[in-house]
Protein backbone atom coordinates (compact mmCIF):
# COMPACT_ATOMS: atom_id res chain seq x y z
CA UNK A 1 0.00 0.00 0.00
CA UNK A 2 1.44 3.53 -0.71
CA UNK A 3 2.44 5.68 2.28
CA UNK A 4 -0.49 8.24 1.61
CA UNK A 5 -3.20 5.98 1.03
CA UNK A 6 -1.89 4.04 4.43
CA UNK A 7 -2.04 7.34 6.41
CA UNK A 8 -5.35 8.62 4.69
CA UNK A 9 -6.93 5.32 5.77
CA UNK A 10 -5.55 4.74 9.28
CA UNK A 11 -6.11 8.25 10.42
CA UNK A 12 -9.98 7.57 9.00
CA UNK A 13 -11.56 6.40 12.29
CA UNK A 14 -12.22 9.78 13.72
CA UNK A 15 -14.56 10.89 11.40
CA UNK A 16 -16.93 8.17 12.54
CA UNK A 17 -15.99 8.29 16.30
CA UNK A 18 -19.21 7.99 17.46
CA UNK A 19 -20.60 5.76 15.31
CA UNK A 20 -17.53 3.35 16.02
CA UNK A 21 -18.38 3.47 19.92
CA UNK A 22 -22.08 2.45 18.82
CA UNK A 23 -21.39 -0.54 16.51
CA UNK A 24 -17.94 -1.94 16.27
CA UNK A 25 -17.42 -5.11 18.81
CA UNK A 26 -15.30 -5.17 21.80
CA UNK A 27 -13.53 -8.48 22.25
CA UNK A 28 -13.74 -12.29 23.00
CA UNK A 29 -12.39 -12.41 27.09
CA UNK A 30 -10.52 -15.58 25.78
CA UNK A 31 -8.32 -14.62 23.16
CA UNK A 32 -7.54 -11.39 25.90
CA UNK A 33 -6.56 -13.62 28.59
CA UNK A 34 -4.59 -15.99 26.01
CA UNK A 35 -2.58 -12.41 25.06
CA UNK A 36 -1.46 -12.09 28.48
CA UNK A 37 -0.88 -15.37 29.61
CA UNK A 38 2.55 -14.82 29.95
CA UNK A 39 2.60 -11.14 31.06
CA UNK A 40 4.82 -10.46 33.90
CA UNK A 41 2.34 -8.04 35.67
CA UNK A 42 -1.03 -6.56 35.57
CA UNK A 43 0.15 -3.27 33.70
CA UNK A 44 -1.50 -3.20 30.26
CA UNK A 45 -0.30 -0.24 27.69
CA UNK A 46 -3.66 -0.58 25.14
CA UNK A 47 -1.97 1.18 22.05
CA UNK A 48 -4.26 2.92 19.01
CA UNK A 49 -6.83 2.03 21.64
CA UNK A 50 -9.42 4.43 19.80
CA UNK A 51 -12.59 4.60 21.27
CA UNK A 52 -11.80 2.04 24.34
CA UNK A 53 -13.04 -1.92 22.99
CA UNK A 54 -10.46 -3.32 23.71
CA UNK A 55 -9.63 -1.27 27.50
CA UNK A 56 -13.03 -2.25 28.19
CA UNK A 57 -12.53 -5.81 27.84
CA UNK A 58 -8.98 -5.68 29.68
CA UNK A 59 -10.66 -3.59 32.73
CA UNK A 60 -13.28 -6.21 33.04
CA UNK A 61 -9.99 -8.67 33.45
CA UNK A 62 -9.10 -7.00 35.86
CA UNK A 63 -5.99 -5.26 34.25
CA UNK A 64 -4.39 -1.86 35.08
CA UNK A 65 -4.99 -0.08 31.61
CA UNK A 66 -3.64 3.22 30.28
CA UNK A 67 -4.87 3.44 26.81
CA UNK A 68 -2.54 5.73 23.89
CA UNK A 69 -4.55 6.57 21.14
CA UNK A 70 -3.55 9.26 18.01
CA UNK A 71 -6.96 10.75 16.70
CA UNK A 72 -8.68 13.55 18.59
CA UNK A 73 -11.91 12.21 17.75
CA UNK A 74 -11.20 8.95 19.24
CA UNK A 75 -9.96 9.86 22.16
CA UNK A 76 -12.61 11.90 23.34
CA UNK A 77 -15.09 9.20 22.89
CA UNK A 78 -12.88 6.78 25.08
CA UNK A 79 -12.45 9.39 27.50
CA UNK A 80 -16.40 9.95 27.38
CA UNK A 81 -17.30 6.32 27.71
CA UNK A 82 -14.49 5.40 30.30
CA UNK A 83 -13.46 8.29 32.44
CA UNK A 84 -11.68 6.47 35.14
CA UNK A 85 -9.72 5.16 32.67
CA UNK A 86 -5.98 6.91 32.09
CA UNK A 87 -5.98 8.01 28.38
CA UNK A 88 -3.31 9.89 26.34
CA UNK A 89 -2.40 11.13 23.29
CA UNK A 90 0.50 9.35 21.53
CA UNK A 91 1.23 6.64 19.28
CA UNK A 92 2.70 3.33 18.73
CA UNK A 93 5.56 5.29 17.09
CA UNK A 94 6.11 8.17 20.17
CA UNK A 95 4.58 6.38 22.96
CA UNK A 96 4.26 8.62 25.87
CA UNK A 97 5.51 6.51 28.83
CA UNK A 98 8.08 5.73 30.63
CA UNK A 99 10.96 2.80 30.04
CA UNK A 100 9.46 -0.72 31.27
CA UNK A 101 6.58 0.82 32.81
CA UNK A 102 4.21 -1.39 31.28
CA UNK A 103 3.83 -5.19 31.47
CA UNK A 104 1.73 -5.88 27.97
CA UNK A 105 1.43 -3.48 25.21
CA UNK A 106 -1.70 -5.15 22.85
CA UNK A 107 -2.91 -3.34 20.00
CA UNK A 108 -6.88 -4.11 18.85
CA UNK A 109 -7.12 -4.10 15.26
CA UNK A 110 -4.94 -1.58 15.43
CA UNK A 111 -1.04 -2.79 14.58
CA UNK A 112 -1.29 -3.07 11.32
CA UNK A 113 -0.98 0.51 11.05
CA UNK A 114 2.40 0.91 12.98
CA UNK A 115 5.29 1.83 11.33
CA UNK A 116 7.36 -1.28 13.14
CA UNK A 117 10.95 0.41 12.19
CA UNK A 118 10.21 2.84 15.02
CA UNK A 119 6.73 1.32 16.76
CA UNK A 120 9.09 -1.95 17.67
CA UNK A 121 11.95 -0.32 19.69
CA UNK A 122 9.59 2.26 21.13
CA UNK A 123 7.04 -0.77 22.37
CA UNK A 124 10.18 -2.35 23.68
CA UNK A 125 11.17 0.87 25.72
CA UNK A 126 8.22 0.70 27.36
CA UNK A 127 7.49 -3.20 28.10
CA UNK A 128 9.39 -4.31 31.18
CA UNK A 129 11.44 -7.27 30.64
CA UNK A 130 9.79 -10.47 29.64
CA UNK A 131 7.12 -8.12 28.69
CA UNK A 132 4.66 -9.42 26.09
CA UNK A 133 3.19 -7.07 23.06
CA UNK A 134 0.40 -9.03 21.32
CA UNK A 135 -1.77 -7.45 18.43
CA UNK A 136 -5.71 -8.66 18.21
CA UNK A 137 -8.49 -8.65 15.31
CA UNK A 138 -11.19 -9.30 14.91
CA UNK A 139 -12.67 -11.21 12.34
CA UNK A 140 -15.71 -12.11 10.52
CA UNK A 141 -15.88 -15.80 10.33
CA UNK A 142 -16.10 -16.53 7.00
CA UNK A 143 -16.45 -20.44 7.29
CA UNK A 144 -20.07 -19.49 7.89
CA UNK A 145 -21.48 -19.95 4.37
CA UNK A 146 -23.57 -16.24 4.60
CA UNK A 147 -20.60 -14.14 5.94
CA UNK A 148 -18.78 -15.33 3.25
CA UNK A 149 -21.65 -14.44 0.94
CA UNK A 150 -21.67 -11.13 2.62
CA UNK A 151 -17.72 -10.90 1.47
CA UNK A 152 -18.70 -11.36 -2.16
CA UNK A 153 -21.60 -8.45 -2.35
CA UNK A 154 -20.04 -6.07 -0.43
CA UNK A 155 -16.24 -5.97 -1.60
CA UNK A 156 -13.08 -4.75 0.08
CA UNK A 157 -15.44 -2.31 1.88
CA UNK A 158 -16.79 -5.07 4.42
CA UNK A 159 -14.17 -7.96 4.17
CA UNK A 160 -10.95 -7.08 3.26
CA UNK A 161 -7.57 -7.79 3.87
CA UNK A 162 -7.11 -9.47 7.42
CA UNK A 163 -10.31 -9.99 7.78
CA UNK A 164 -10.90 -13.37 7.67
CA UNK A 165 -9.82 -16.26 9.47
CA UNK A 166 -7.38 -17.67 6.63
CA UNK A 167 -6.29 -13.78 5.58
CA UNK A 168 -5.52 -12.96 8.81
CA UNK A 169 -3.11 -15.81 9.93
CA UNK A 170 -0.97 -15.24 7.16
CA UNK A 171 -0.81 -11.63 6.89
CA UNK A 172 -0.30 -11.51 10.71
CA UNK A 173 2.50 -14.06 11.15
CA UNK A 174 5.99 -11.45 10.95
CA UNK A 175 3.51 -8.36 12.00
CA UNK A 176 6.00 -7.75 14.95
CA UNK A 177 9.20 -7.29 12.84
CA UNK A 178 10.54 -4.33 11.13
CA UNK A 179 9.84 -3.75 7.51
CA UNK A 180 13.49 -2.59 6.78
CA UNK A 181 14.72 -6.10 7.92
CA UNK A 182 16.67 -4.64 11.11
CA UNK A 183 16.30 -6.99 14.40
CA UNK A 184 13.39 -8.11 15.94
CA UNK A 185 12.65 -6.33 19.41
CA UNK A 186 10.50 -9.19 19.99
CA UNK A 187 10.21 -13.54 19.94
CA UNK A 188 8.54 -16.58 20.01
CA UNK A 189 5.33 -15.37 18.05
CA UNK A 190 2.34 -17.49 18.58
CA UNK A 191 -1.27 -17.27 16.89
CA UNK A 192 -4.26 -18.05 18.55
CA UNK A 193 -8.63 -17.49 17.55
CA UNK A 194 -11.15 -17.89 19.94
CA UNK A 195 -15.06 -17.75 19.23
CA UNK A 196 -16.76 -14.56 19.17
CA UNK A 197 -19.94 -13.26 17.88
CA UNK A 198 -21.63 -9.82 17.77
CA UNK A 199 -25.95 -9.72 18.00
CA UNK A 200 -26.64 -7.13 15.35
CA UNK A 201 -29.96 -5.99 13.47
CA UNK A 202 -29.42 -5.26 9.78
CA UNK A 203 -29.36 -1.70 10.47
CA UNK A 204 -26.58 -2.69 12.82
CA UNK A 205 -24.47 -4.39 10.81
CA UNK A 206 -24.65 -1.58 7.67
CA UNK A 207 -23.30 0.39 10.28
CA UNK A 208 -20.72 -1.66 11.57
CA UNK A 209 -19.47 -1.92 8.11
CA UNK A 210 -19.63 1.75 7.73
CA UNK A 211 -16.92 2.61 10.44
CA UNK A 212 -14.40 0.39 8.31
CA UNK A 213 -11.29 2.14 6.96
CA UNK A 214 -12.39 0.96 3.32
CA UNK A 215 -15.37 2.32 3.64
CA UNK A 216 -14.91 5.34 5.48
CA UNK A 217 -12.77 6.88 2.88
CA UNK A 218 -15.07 5.42 -0.50
CA UNK A 219 -16.93 8.57 -2.78
CA UNK A 220 -20.43 8.69 -0.91
CA UNK A 221 -22.28 7.37 -3.66
CA UNK A 222 -19.68 4.65 -3.68
CA UNK A 223 -20.58 4.34 -0.08
CA UNK A 224 -24.42 4.07 -0.81
CA UNK A 225 -24.13 1.98 -3.50
CA UNK A 226 -22.39 -0.99 -1.15
CA UNK A 227 -24.69 -0.69 1.73
CA UNK A 228 -27.72 -0.79 -0.97
CA UNK A 229 -26.16 -4.00 -1.99
CA UNK A 230 -25.23 -5.56 1.87
CA UNK A 231 -28.79 -4.40 3.04
CA UNK A 232 -30.63 -6.25 -0.35
CA UNK A 233 -28.40 -9.19 0.40
CA UNK A 234 -29.07 -9.24 4.26
CA UNK A 235 -32.78 -8.90 3.48
CA UNK A 236 -32.66 -12.09 1.22
CA UNK A 237 -30.74 -14.32 3.42
CA UNK A 238 -33.18 -16.39 5.78
CA UNK A 239 -30.35 -16.35 8.47
CA UNK A 240 -30.42 -12.41 8.53
CA UNK A 241 -34.22 -11.73 7.30
CA UNK A 242 -35.92 -11.30 10.68
CA UNK A 243 -34.72 -9.19 13.16
CA UNK A 244 -32.09 -9.59 15.23
CA UNK A 245 -28.88 -12.07 14.69
CA UNK A 246 -25.26 -12.93 15.80
CA UNK A 247 -22.69 -12.27 13.26
CA UNK A 248 -20.17 -15.18 14.01
CA UNK A 249 -16.87 -13.48 14.09
CA UNK A 250 -13.37 -14.57 15.96
CA UNK A 251 -10.79 -13.07 17.75
CA UNK A 252 -7.42 -13.65 15.93
CA UNK A 253 -4.58 -12.92 18.64
CA UNK A 254 -0.30 -12.72 17.58
CA UNK A 255 1.23 -12.58 20.72
CA UNK A 256 5.45 -12.36 21.29
CA UNK A 257 7.63 -11.61 23.82
CA UNK A 258 10.46 -9.73 24.76
CA UNK A 259 13.13 -11.44 25.92
CA UNK A 260 15.17 -11.10 29.45
CA UNK A 261 17.96 -9.52 28.82
CA UNK A 262 20.36 -11.76 30.84
CA UNK A 263 18.34 -15.12 30.17
CA UNK A 264 19.66 -18.16 29.10
CA UNK A 265 16.83 -20.37 28.75
CA UNK A 266 15.32 -21.43 25.52
CA UNK A 267 12.50 -18.52 24.94
CA UNK A 268 9.60 -20.20 25.69
CA UNK A 269 10.72 -21.40 29.27
CA UNK A 270 11.50 -17.63 30.06
CA UNK A 271 8.22 -16.58 31.27
CA UNK A 272 5.90 -19.07 32.90
CA UNK A 273 4.89 -16.49 35.42
CA UNK A 274 0.80 -17.43 36.55
CA UNK A 275 -1.58 -15.03 34.24
CA UNK A 276 -3.17 -12.34 37.01
CA UNK A 277 -6.46 -12.08 34.24
CA UNK A 278 -7.77 -15.47 35.25
CA UNK A 279 -7.63 -18.91 33.85
CA UNK A 280 -6.36 -19.56 30.01
CA UNK A 281 -9.04 -21.27 28.39
CA UNK A 282 -7.67 -25.32 27.59
CA UNK A 283 -8.36 -26.69 24.39
CA UNK A 284 -8.15 -23.21 22.82
CA UNK A 285 -6.91 -21.44 20.17
CA UNK A 286 -7.19 -23.06 17.57
CA UNK A 287 -4.08 -23.30 15.63
C1 LIG B 1 -9.71 0.01 13.77
S1 LIG B 1 -9.33 1.19 14.99
C2 LIG B 1 -9.24 0.17 16.47
C3 LIG B 1 -9.51 0.92 17.72
C4 LIG B 1 -9.60 0.09 19.00
N1 LIG B 1 -8.31 -0.49 19.34
C5 LIG B 1 -10.65 -0.99 18.89
O1 LIG B 1 -10.31 -2.14 19.08
O2 LIG B 1 -11.80 -0.66 18.64
C6 LIG B 1 -7.63 1.54 14.69
C7 LIG B 1 -7.09 2.59 15.63
O3 LIG B 1 -5.66 2.67 15.44
C8 LIG B 1 -5.30 4.03 15.55
N2 LIG B 1 -3.99 4.20 14.89
C9 LIG B 1 -3.72 4.41 13.59
N3 LIG B 1 -2.39 4.54 13.40
C10 LIG B 1 -1.81 4.40 14.63
C11 LIG B 1 -0.46 4.45 15.10
N4 LIG B 1 0.54 4.65 14.26
N5 LIG B 1 -0.23 4.30 16.42
C12 LIG B 1 -1.26 4.08 17.28
N6 LIG B 1 -2.56 4.01 16.89
C13 LIG B 1 -2.83 4.17 15.58
C14 LIG B 1 -6.44 4.76 14.87
O4 LIG B 1 -6.49 6.13 15.23
C15 LIG B 1 -7.64 3.96 15.37
O5 LIG B 1 -8.17 4.49 16.56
Amino acid sequence: MHQDDRHLLSSSFGAAAAAYAEHRPDYAQTAVRWALEHAPGPRVLDLGAGTGKLTATLLALGAEVIAVEPDPAMLAELRRTLPAVRALPGSAEAIPLADASVDAVLAGNAMHWFDMDVAGPEMARVLAPAGVLAGLWNVMDDQVDWVAGLASVSGSAAIGPRDTPVSWRAETADMHRPKSGAAAQFRTPEQGEFPHGQRRTADSLVATLATRAGMLVMPAQEQQAAQRRIRAYLADRPETASGEFTLPMRTCVLRVRRPKPSSTAPPDEQTRAETSFGRVPSGTPIV
